[in-house]
């Protein structure tokens, strides 16, 4: 039996501009166009760790702390923080680069779940995640967390659920 590859999550990051027609009336930033660019970087960075084409399975605590505005310049990074056998979760934050002695601001932060396929579109197998740092094991703790909470959360209305199998 082959064994199972182990390595490390590496953090991706893409920055944009936000336009006019990214954004409403008022000059902030549509939350769709917002997830649209978290999404497409942990894609990425769960590419980038499997090797393998992905698909987005779900969205967990998507956060919206602070407001981006028009002309803001973003920074999204996004890492693998769990694996389960086939699914990744990728931890992803964007920040506004504000420059000077204000440098980033963390405005949002979500929790893409993403499996891996095989050239036939079925799920295959991920490399066991290596955790080293205090702060991989902190991201790693929390996203469990949001794991169990989901599972949690389907079992209560597990009659919903059903309906969608
Ligand atoms: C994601 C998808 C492949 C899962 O298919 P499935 O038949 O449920 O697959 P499986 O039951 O074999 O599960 C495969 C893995 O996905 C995980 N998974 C499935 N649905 C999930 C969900 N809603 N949320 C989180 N993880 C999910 C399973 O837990 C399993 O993980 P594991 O291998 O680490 O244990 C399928 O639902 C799909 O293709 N969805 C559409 C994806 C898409 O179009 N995304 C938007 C554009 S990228």
């Amino acid at each position: 039996m082959s064994e199972r590859e182990q390595r490390t999550s590496e953090a991706i990051e893409t920055w944009n501009f936000v336009f006019p027609n990214q954004s409403n009336p008022y000059g902030n930033m549509f939350g769709g166009e917002l997830l649209a660019i978290m999404d497409s970087t942990a894609a990425l960075a769960a590419i980038r760790y499997s090797g393998k084409t992905v698909s987005t399975a779900s969205v967990e605590r998507v956060i919206f702390k602070r407001p981006i505005f028009v002309g803001d310049r973003i920074k999204t990074v996004a890492k693998v923080v769990l694996v389960g056998s086939s699914s990744m979760m990728v931890r992803t934050d964007v920040f506004v680069d504000k420059g000077g002695d204000e440098g980033d601001v963390l405005s949002t932060t979500a929790h893409f779940t993403l499996v891996a396929f095989d050239e036939d579109r079925n799920p295959v197998a991920v490399p066991e995640l290596i955790i080293e740092t205090d702060k991989e094991r902190k991201h790693f703790e929390l996203a469990e967390q949001i794991k169990s909470h989901v599972g949690r959360r389907e079992g209560r209305i597990k009659h919903v659920v059903e309906k969608w199998k």
